[in-house]
């Protein structure tokens, strides 16, 4: 199992806003939208061993599981609405509850280290992609990774300090966005398993 999680700053905490402007009145959702497309889709097909967590504002968490997940498109606009019936279910939960929106697609409220330390306890090994970090080519890799990445922001000081036990991984000297870094986690993991690199 792949896993990643995107600490978003800005996305919206409701279903209210137009799918017509998604980097305005939305708050970057375009940004999320993206990572959603290259955690899951390749040419024809869906990743099912891949889970996505997006953790919006230090409040809410948002899952998407491969294994279940329907109706995810490569348009921006789709995914979007996706997103928009999950932050419209969240409406109707207290802290603690969790709901499906639609198929493969779970909502919660809860904080960014609460969301950690839940998927710590169900077997996830934290790693930060960051630019300074330790170059993923070659680099040992726990057996369940859960890759943390930004927005299109920097991660806060406060979201640091949550950060700063883990590993850090590195993609090159640039910076990325959030969704290259992805299909590059997916490319490095893709050569791994089929043996055209060593781990
Ligand atoms: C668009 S970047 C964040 C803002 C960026 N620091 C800037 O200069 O505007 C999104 C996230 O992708 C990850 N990232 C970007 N480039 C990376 C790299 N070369 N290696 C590892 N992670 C990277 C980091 O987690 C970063 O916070």
């Amino acid at each position: 199992m792949r896993a990643f999680l995107v600490v978003s700053h800005t996305a919206p905490l409701s279903g209210d806003f137009s799918l017509s402007d998604l980097p305005g009145g939305a708050g970057r959702l375009d940004v999320l939208c993206r990572c959603a497309t290259e955690a899951f889709l390749v040419s024809h097909g869906i990743r099912k061993d891949v889970r996505l967590f997006f953790s919006i504002q230090g409040r809410l968490s948002i899952e998407l599981a491969g294994e279940n997940l329907r109706h995810l498109n490569p348009d921006e606009r789709s995914t979007a609405a996706l997103l928009r019936r999950a932050l419209s279910r969240a409406q109707a939960l207290t802290p603690g509850e969790r709901a499906q929106s639609t198929p493969g697609i779970w909502v919660s409220w809860e904080s960014l280290a609460g969301l950690l330390a839940r998927l710590q306890g169900g077997g996830y090994q934290p790693v930060l992609l960051e630019e300074d970090g330790r170059w993923l080519r070659g680099a040992p890799l726990p057996d369940q990774p859960l890759f943390i990445l930004s927005d299109h922001q920097d991660f806060t000081p406060s979201e640091l300090e949550l950060l700063a036990p883990f590993p850090k991984i590195s993609l090159g000297p640039r910076a990325l966005h959030g969704h290259q870094c992805i299909t590059l986690v997916h490319n490095e993991l893709d050569l791994r398993e089929a043996g055209w690199i060593a781990g």
